[in-house]
């Protein structure tokens, strides 16, 4: 099998707004991933028109997201960020992966079937190839390690089987160009980090989500330290203290969920946090919880507020890392060409 070289590459959509869900479930991952890795970090623009977006609204999320990425610690000098339709490839690549990928696997895919809903006939083609266009976003690079969360891993299997049918089909012309016996490389999910699924505040069972009506439900990154807090207080749980040891949160999902939180923002296993809090009432708990999210994310409100007072400073980041992106899936895409048979301009 063809060694590739170890490269990184995630995405969030530009749909606004980042939730504490975002940042404990991917972010900390991407900021680990930036310190040991060369990592790519996209604003998935494309992936954010296959439901309806207000365009009056749309570049002002792609900026918001961008602003959050920066804020959080991810460092255009060392990670390439950018958007993601400023790269062509990515919508080149996902038009061959159409012509691979076969119908009946898109079929299988969990999370068209929950966004389309019950109006099936009614949701846009580009939401039921969204994988396809994924799986470019991947490969583009060649990018070995993707970092999502649990609700991509399937998506990111179709990815695999999208690099291993075109490396097939093609075996004999992807050897004849030069490229040996695989071009793409097989992208492995990393899901890691202690609190990957962060719930609703306001129920436990539920992911923390942006399309949650009530506010309460989320810490959004944009909150200021008294919304924290806020939410925090109000946060849902159940009348009995917290146990000493992870077992005891069984059937507890509220108090599970706010003592994943505390564990990710303080870099501690749940065990460690029941260690010092077993046996202590919610109204112990959360003030202190509370406090250290005020601490953590509070910075973060403030960084990106300052980051999107200039948009022009933003736009001259994302036409940076677009470049150097570029830089690196133009010759993909032109191998793709040639393996294919396309001819193109030379
Ligand atoms: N589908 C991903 C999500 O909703 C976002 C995404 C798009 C992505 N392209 C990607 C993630 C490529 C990883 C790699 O979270």
């Amino acid at each position: 099998m063809t060694d590739f070289p170890e490269r990184v590459f995630s995405g969030m959509q530009a749909t606004g707004n980042l939730h504490l869900g975002n940042y404990l479930g991917a972010m900390l991952n991407w900021l680990r991933m930036q310190e040991t890795h060369d990592c790519i970090y996209c604003v998935v623009d494309l992936h954010a028109i296959t439901v309806w977006q207000d365009p009056q609204a749309l570049a002002g999320n792609i900026r918001e997201v961008t602003a959050a990425y920066i804020a959080c610690g991810l460092d255009p000098e060392k990670s390439i960020i950018f958007n993601q339709s400023q790269v062509s490839a990515h919508a080149e690549l996902a038009w061959v992966f159409n012509c691979v990928a076969r119908l009946g696997w898109l079929n299988r895919m969990t999370q068209f079937k929950e966004k389309a809903g019950k109006d099936r006939e009614n949701a846009s083609i580009g939401l039921f190839v969204y994988p396809n266009l994924m799986a470019a976003d991947i490969l583009a690079y060649r990018a070995t390690h993707v970092p999502v969360g649990e609700d991509q891993k399937q998506h990111l299997e179709l990815s695999r089987d999208i690099a291993q049918k075109f490396n097939n089909d093609f075996a004999a012309s992807i050897a004849a160009h030069g490229h040996g016996e695989a071009f793409f490389p097989l992208p492995k999910p990393m899901i890691t980090g202690p609190a990957t699924r962060v719930m609703s505040l306001r129920d436990g069972t539920r992911k923390m989500s942006k399309s949650e009506p009530s506010e309460y439900s989320r810490i959004d990154m944009t909150d200021d330290a008294d919304t924290i807090a806020q939410k925090f207080r109000k946060a849902r749980t159940d009348p009995e203290p917290l146990p000493s040891e992870p077992d005891g949160l069984k059937d507890r999902p509220e108090a599970e969920n706010l003592v994943g939180i505390y564990a990710a923002l303080a870099g501690m296993t749940k065990a460690d946090v029941l260690k010092e809090y077993g046996g202590a009432q919610f109204s112990a708990f959360k003030p202190a919880l509370s406090d250290l999210a005020v601490a953590r994310l509070a910075p973060i409100s403030t960084e990106m507020t300052r980051l999107k007072s200039d948009p022009a400073h933003i736009d001259g980041i994302l036409a940076d890392g677009a470049a150097r992106a570029e830089a690196i899936a133009k010759p993909v895409m032109d191998a793709v060409k040639d393996i294919v048979g396309l001819l193109r301009t030379r």
